[in-house]
C-alpha cells in the first residue's frame, strides 16, 4: 500500500516534493502546511489539500511520513514535534547548521522509534553517478584526487538564504550536497585536515561562494569549490587517478576518460611556446593514451522515496543514513572553522 507523506513549507522545494509525491508509484500526497496563507491559497489552486496549521497535519493519523521544506532555520523544531507525533520524517538539506543540533534530531526519532532521514537527492545526479560509475569500476585505478565545482554568476539567492540567522550562504545551501557527494567517494578514507575560505563578492552576511580543501589519509586530496560570481563555469568534476584522468565539463555532459596504456613513450612531439618546446607538457597521443566517453548513467529521483518506504516496511535500510549525514555536518563546521580562523584545521573525521 502506498504510504501517506504530507509536506511542511509550500515553496519551491516542498512544491517539487508534491509534485514528485503525485507520481509517486509508492507514496501519495496526504496534503501541505504553510505558515504563509499565500502558499496555503496556491496549494488550493493546484487542488492539493491544505491543512490549517502544523498541529492539524501532524494530529492527522492517517499520514506516514512528513517532509520538513521550510528555511534551514526552522528544520530542528519542525522535525523534532513530527516526530514527537508519531510521524516519520524526511527533512530538506541542510538537515541542520550544527551536529549538536542533529544529534538533538536523532535522538528525538530514536526515542519515537521513527525512521528519520535527510534528502540528499544530489546521491542521484548523473554526473555524480557517472564518478561514481568510473571510480567504482576501477577502470583508471585508485584516486588520488577529486575536484567538484559549481558555479553560477548570479549571486547568492535574494531571499532566507542571505540571511545568517536563517541559515543561509552557500557551504550549507550547495556546499551540503557537493560535501555529501565527496563523502560518498571517500566513505571509507579519514579526514585529517580541513581548509576552507569564504567569499562575499555579492553578500557580506553569509558566504555567497567558497573553495574547500579536504586532506585525507594516505595522501588522497578532494577539493570543492561553489561559486557564485563565475561568469564562465570550471569543469563539474575533475578526478585524478593513479591511472588515467576523468572530467566531466558540465552536469549535462558525458564523463571523458583518459585511461593510460604505457607510461613509457618513444617520441614525444613537443609543444612550441614562445619561451621555448616543453615535452613535458605536451599532450600524449594514442600509442600510451586511450581517451572514451562513457554514457550518462540512468537515474530515478523516485529512487528516493522508494528506499524511504521500504524501509519504513522493514524492507531496506535508509540508504541516506544518520552517520553519513552527521560527517558532512562536522565537514561543514569545519570548513566554517577554518575560514573564521585563516587556516587548516586538523580533524579525523
Ligand atoms: N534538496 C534540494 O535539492 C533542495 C532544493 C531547494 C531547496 N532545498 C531545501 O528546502 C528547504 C526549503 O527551501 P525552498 O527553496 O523551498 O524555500 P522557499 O522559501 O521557496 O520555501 C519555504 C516555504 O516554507 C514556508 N515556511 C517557513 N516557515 C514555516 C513554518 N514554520 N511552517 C510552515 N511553513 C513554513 C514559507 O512560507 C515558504 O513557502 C530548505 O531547507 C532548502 O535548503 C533543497
Amino acid at each position: 500500500m502506498k504510504k501517506k507523506i504530507a509536506v511542511i513549507g509550500y515553496g519551491g522545494q516542498g512544491g517539487w516534493h508534491c509534485k514528485q509525491i503525485l507520481k509517486s508509484d509508492v507514496a501519495e500526497l496526504a496534503g501541505i502546511y504553510d505558515i504563509n496563507p499565500a502558499r496555503g491559497q496556491l496549494a488550493k489552486e493546484d487542488n492539493i489539500h491544505v491543512y490549517e496549521s502544523a498541529d492539524a497535519l501532524l494530529k492527522d493519523t492517517d499520514i506516514d511520513a512528513v517532509v520538513v521544506a521550510t528555511p534551514n532555520d526552522s528544520h530542528k523544531e519542525l522535525v523534532i514535534r513530527a516526530l514527537n507525533a508519531g510521524k516519520n520524517v524526511i527533512c530538506e538539506k541542510p538537515v541542520e547548521v550544527s551536529v549538536e543540533a542533529f544529534d538533538e534530531m536523532c535522538a528525538a526519532a530514536e526515542r519515537a522509534g521513527k525512521l528519520f532521514t535527510v534528502h540528499q537527492n544530489r546521491r542521484w545526479d548523473v554526473d555524480f553517478l557517472a564518478m561514481k560509475q568510473i571510480i567504482g569500476s576501477g577502470q583508471i585505478g585508485d584516486v588520488i584526487r577529486i575536484e567538484s565545482r559549481i558555479h553560477g554568476s548570479r549571486g547568492i539567492p535574494s531571499d532566507w538564504r542571505g540571511t545568517k540567522a536563517q541559515g543561509g550562504g552557500m557551504i550549507l545551501d550547495w556546499g551540503v550536497h557537493l560535501i555529501d557527494q565527496v563523502l560518498q567517494l571517500f566513505e571509507k578514507d579519514k579526514i585529517q585536515k580541513v581548509y576552507c575560505n569564504t567569499t562575499n563578492i555579492t553578500n557580506k552576511e553569509v558566504d555567497d561562494g567558497f573553495r574547500l580543501n579536504l586532506y585525507f589519509e594516505n595522501g588522497k586530496t578532494a577539493y570543492i569549490e561553489v561559486g557564485t560570481y563565475n561568469f564562465l563555469a570550471m569543469p563539474r568534476f575533475y578526478l585524478q587517478c593513479e591511472n588515467g584522468s576523468a572530467l566531466i565539463s558540465d552536469w549535462t555532459k558525458k564523463a571523458h576518460v583518459a585511461k593510460l596504456k604505457a607510461w613509457n613513450e618513444k617520441d614525444v612531439l613537443p609543444v612550441q611556446t614562445a619561451a621555448g618546446i616543453t615535452k613535458t607538457m605536451a599532450p600524449r597521443d594514442e600509442v600510451t593514451l586511450d581517451e572514451y566517453d562513457i554514457e550518462r548513467p540512468l537515474s530515478d529521483v523516485h529512487d528516493f522515496y522508494r528506499n524511504f518506504c521500504a524501509a519504513l516496511d522493514g524492507k531496506e535500510e535508509m540508504l541516506i543514513t544518520h552517520k553519513q549525514v552527521r560527517r558532512v555536518l562536522r565537514v561543514m563546521e569545519l570548513a566554517f572553522e577554518s575560514s573564521e580562523q585563516g587556516q587548516a584545521v586538523d580533524c579525523n573525521v
